[in-house]
């Protein structure tokens, strides 16, 4: 296991959980059961990031394309959601973790709406860390509808135009009350972002890695996290001015 130092972690992880139907079409099974087998991995991150004192942990669990998956698959990933709640909210009270949504709620099936909205009351109080699971989310739909309502104050006369600035189209984000990823990791070998976060990683640290979600464990975990430390993070600075800063 990597020795990691505890005062370079990441504030706020961002995971793109890729490769559970090829996991489970390589070994001839159902996609499905990449799904579940997907479930265990998120428990160990989510575990795993929680006691490392990591602040923020975001998962995109399912995006707005996603719909358009085979029909038995989105609704066994729905089921598979609403079991994960019930089961882990009593975790995550142990835990001191905060449970969040991004994304189009609406869209959601209702019994799936309400053991999200369970989750957030019921870990509501809770000060550790934030997990945000990112659910029939996609970010050109965010930045459309954060756009939309501040086009709408702006017009109303209750934000003047000069008051325009750059925190203030993030305040209109799902994402307003977490700060910005530091590093992003994406399982399965894909070197895309597909639609996550596109605002929010302007400075972001992204790691790719071949294996595949339901593969990815407790070391490659720790391995794509001493890789975040091993690297300098410039702004748009020279080295330099970075280590003045410091
Ligand atoms: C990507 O694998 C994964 C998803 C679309 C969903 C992620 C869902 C889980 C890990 C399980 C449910 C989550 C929670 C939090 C309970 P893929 O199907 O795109 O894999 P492929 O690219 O190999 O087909």
């Amino acid at each position: 296991m990597q020795k990691l130092d505890p005062e370079k972690l990441p504030r706020h992880l961002a995971i793109i959980m890729d490769g559970n139907g090829r996991w489970a079409q390589e070994r001839m099974l159902k996609r499905i059961v990449g799904h579940r087998k997907g479930v265990e991995t998120v428990r160990t991150v989510v575990e795993e990031s929680s006691l490392l004192g990591i602040k923020f942990l975001t998962l995109f669990a399912f995006s707005s394309e996603n719909w358009l998956r085979p029909k038995t698959e989105v609704r066994a990933l729905m089921a598979l959601l609403k079991a994960y709640l019930a089961k882990e909210t009593t975790r995550m009270m142990a835990n001191n973790i905060r449970f969040a949504v991004i994304g189009d709620r609406s869209d959601l099936p209702e019994d799936v709406n309400s053991a999200v909205a369970e989750a957030i009351a019921k870990t509501s109080q809770n000060s550790g860390m934030v997990l945000t699971l990112a659910l029939s989310y996609g970010s050109r739909q965010e930045i459309y509808q954060a756009l939309t309502q501040l086009v709408d104050a702006v017009l109303a006369g209750k934000i003047p135009r000069e008051k325009l600035s750059e925190d203030l189209i993030s305040s209109f984000l799902y994402t307003s009350e977490i700060p910005d990823p530091d590093f992003l990791i994406r399982t399965s070998g894909e070197m895309r972002i597909s639609n996550f976060l596109l605002w929010q990683i302007a400075y972001t640290e992204l790691y790719f890695t071949e294996v595949n979600w339901p593969d990815f464990s407790k070391e490659e975990f720790y391995k794509a996290l001493a890789n975040y430390q091993a690297r300098e993070r410039r702004y748009g600075l020279i080295s330099d001015q970075v280590r003045k800063r410091r």
